[in-house]
């Protein structure tokens, strides 16, 4: 394992809308790390209080020869902010600034920004071109990657939004460094889901550095960025819409989406609740008859090693029924879940509410 000099890049395989995920440290710094964006009069920097004064005047130099006119908007930070007035706040700036269809909007920050900048650029003007910079480890290895883009309803996450692609993804390795420790291991979270759903030879190597990775240690965060990304890329590759094979990566969300929506956004943050989620879906793949009892418990032992929360809250069998209905995988009323068939393999099925309630019995606090 090595941390290499120029930056790595995983190409995501979308005929004319494919793009490249660059990864590497202080790519922010390097104004050619931008090469791929396409030429346009502005840009619009979006951002929020909390990454704007750690990296927005980084992003605003390293835009500066490209630009006539640079624009940065803070966001107010928080999941509790994706929503339809914080996106107006992009379509104000926008139309403030006099932005033209070719404007090109950047998302500097973790995945709300991100989710939220690239409703934003799905929609104005009916589509402009938008680049990724994601500054949480799971904005890099997942939400930045693949061009789901959403806000969220009171009455459920991520509900109105669109699939739209960015032209590219830049992610600076060196940004993980100010993370906070809990936003680290909710970005572990969704590396360690990459393996029971696609690669156990990755689950494998997680388990073996997840000391390393909870350290920040460069070369390990650099190989489960780019392994996770390579993955993802694989994936949307296949079926960019979620007709069939991405739904798997959703291990974990059904009963995590619960969790976030039935504690209210924000109280758990969405890596935590994916982390549980996936101990719960790992049980009802058990009881499937995917796994067995030692899967379930090597999963639940990384899980709380990565630092994330492994018991759901006591919301309720009912609640979480409820909860979950509202989920997008959800048919005719009918739950499904993202459930491990073996090993590294999975696939979408709806389960008996009697069997969902022993596993909530079962995984739930008291
Ligand atoms: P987040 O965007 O809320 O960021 C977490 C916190 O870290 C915020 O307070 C943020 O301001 C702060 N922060 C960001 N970068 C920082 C840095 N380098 N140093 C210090 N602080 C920093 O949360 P998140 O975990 O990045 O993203 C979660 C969101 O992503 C959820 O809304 C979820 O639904 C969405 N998501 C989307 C996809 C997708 O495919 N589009 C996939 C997974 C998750
Ligand atoms: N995070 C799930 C997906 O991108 O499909």
């Amino acid at each position: 394992m090595r941390v290499s000099a120029s930056p790595e890049c995983v190409e995501i395989p979308l005929g004319e809308r494919s793009y490249p995920i660059l990864i590497g440290s202080e790519l922010l710094r390097e104004p050619g790390s931008f090469d791929a964006v396409p030429a346009a009069a502005a840009a619009l920097i979006v951002t929020n209080t909390t990454v704007a004064p750690l990296y927005g005047e980084r992003l605003r130099t390293a835009l500066g020869g490209r630009f006539r006119a640079v624009h940065m908007l803070e966001l107010p930070d928080g999941e509790t902010h994706k929503d339809w007035p914080t996106l107006n706040l992009i379509f104000d700036a926008l139309l403030r600034h006099g932005c033209d269809r070719k404007t090109v909007l950047f998302a500097l920050g973790g995945g709300v920004v991100g989710d939220m900048t690239g409703f934003a650029a799905a929609s104005y003007m009916r589509g402009v071109p938008f680049v990724q910079v994601p500054t949480t480890l799971l904005a890099q290895v997942d939400s930045s990657v693949g061009g789901k883009t959403a806000i969220n309803h009171p009455l459920g996450k991520n509900m109105i939004g669109a699939f739209y692609q960015p032209r590219l993804v830049l992610c600076d390795l060196s940004t993980l460094a100010t993370l906070p420790p809990r936003e680290l291991s909710a970005g572990l979270a969704e590396i360690i889901k990459y393996g029971p759903i696609y690669d156990m030879r990755f689950f494998d190597w997680i388990e073996e550095n997840i000391e390393a990775l909870v350290a920040r240690e460069p070369a390990a965060l650099a190989y489960a960025v780019r392994r996770s990304c390579e993955i993802k890329a694989a994936v949307v590759g296949q079926d960019e819409r979620e007709t069939g094979l991405r739904a798997i990566l959703n291990f974990g969300h059904t009963f995590g989406h619960a969790i976030e929506a039935g504690m209210g956004y924000g109280r758990w943050l969405h890596g935590e609740a994916v982390g549980c989620g996936m101990v719960l879906a790992a049980e009802l793949s058990r009881r499937l008859g995917g796994v067995d009892a030692a899967f379930v418990g090597r999963l639940s032992a990384l899980i709380e090693q990565a630092g994330l929360p492994v018991v759901a809250p006591a919301l309720g069998a009912e609640r979480y029924l409820e909860l979950m209905r509202v989920d997008k995988k959800s048919e005719a009323g009918e739950i499904r879940f993202v459930v491990i068939d073996k090993p590294g393999s999975a696939v979408v099925r709806s389960a008996a509410d009697a069997l969902v309630r022993e596993v909530l019995a079962q995984c739930c606090a008291a």
